[in-house]
């Protein structure tokens, strides 16, 4: 069974949340067998999968491909989806339009981007009875329009202001919320102050759980690579090499090899040489 709502709560306290992103079936698959607890359809697929400069023109569609996709491949993991940029800041009506063909697509939650803006519309959300994820700190859909790259809650007053939004996206019913490269010191006292789990992505070691993008965790995506992402592996140059390698046999003559081919039997042969000169 896929885990919960309450299962995801229940952690918080207890022990460390998993969370890393997926897009598509093979992925989604490999990382539920790793035993990850929730996978994340996040819009940084628009970068890592399509090529797009940052998150903001990701569609609807889009996102719903991905989802769809990777649910298809998940067995025990939250599945979580992330609202693309103007999908949701609209109306209400939209917000909860677009949350239900995320769900109807294969997410059991939605994330959103913002704090006290959208306490409104994460309520609405929840109320229908769609579980909501927060998302503060660095929003890459906007924080990226004011301000570039650029680590959060480095003042008082900015500490004090994302701690009203995590406040508020707890009393709308948020069952988890993001902490985007916020200061260790401050993603502590949040997770602190708030009882649902707080999910860090540079944020430090204090968070409730943790988050990273497969690409950077693989060493995947060569374009950016954030001082906070751990990179396991470096596949990027492994699998350059591999394919430099199947392109040279191929052009050698050595791929494909007696193993990789089929045959007729012998008789038939003979048959089918007899009759076509
Ligand atoms: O889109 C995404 O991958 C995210 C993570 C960075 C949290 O929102």
């Amino acid at each position: 069974m896929p885990r919960s709502v309450r299962d995801i709560l229940s952690m918080k306290n207890s022990r460390k949340i998993t969370v890393i992103t997926a897009y598509d079936y093979t992925t989604a698959q490999l990382c539920d067998k790793a035993g990850v607890d929730i996978l994340l359809v996040g819009d940084s697929g628009g970068m890592v999968m399509l090529g797009y400069e940052n998150t903001i023109p990701v569609t609807m569609e889009q996102m719903c491909f991905f989802t769809e996709a990777a649910s298809r491949g998940r067995h025990n993991a939250m599945v979580v989806a992330d609202m693309p940029f103007m999908s949701y800041q609209s109306s209400k009506s939209q917000a909860i339009e677009n949350a239900g063909k995320l769900i109807k697509t294969g997410a059991d939650a939605v994330k959103l981007e913002g704090g006290i803006e959208i306490k409104d519309t994460v309520r609405s959300i929840v109320e229908i009875g769609i579980p909501v994820m927060g998302h503060i700190g660095f929003q890459p859909q906007t924080t990226t329009l004011q301000e570039g790259y650029k680590v959060q809650a480095r003042t008082r007053d900015s500490a004090l202001s994302l701690i009203q939004n995590a406040k508020a996206l707890e009393e709308a019913g948020a069952f988890g919320i993001v902490l985007e490269m916020v200061t260790k010191e401050v993603a502590n006292i949040i997770s602190g102050s708030v009882r649902i789990p707080t999910i860090g992505i540079g944020s430090g070691p204090d968070c409730d759980g943790q988050v990273l993008v497969f690409h950077d965790v693989l060493g995947l995506f060569e374009k950016l690579k954030p001082k906070f992402a751990k990179r396991y592996l470096e596949l990027a140059g492994e699998i350059v090499d591999a394919v430099t390698s199947y392109k040279n046999d191929v052009v050698s003559g050595r791929f494909p090899a007696q193993e990789h081919s089929f045959s007729i039997e012998k008789s038939e042969l003979e048959r089918l040489r007899r009759e076509i000169v």
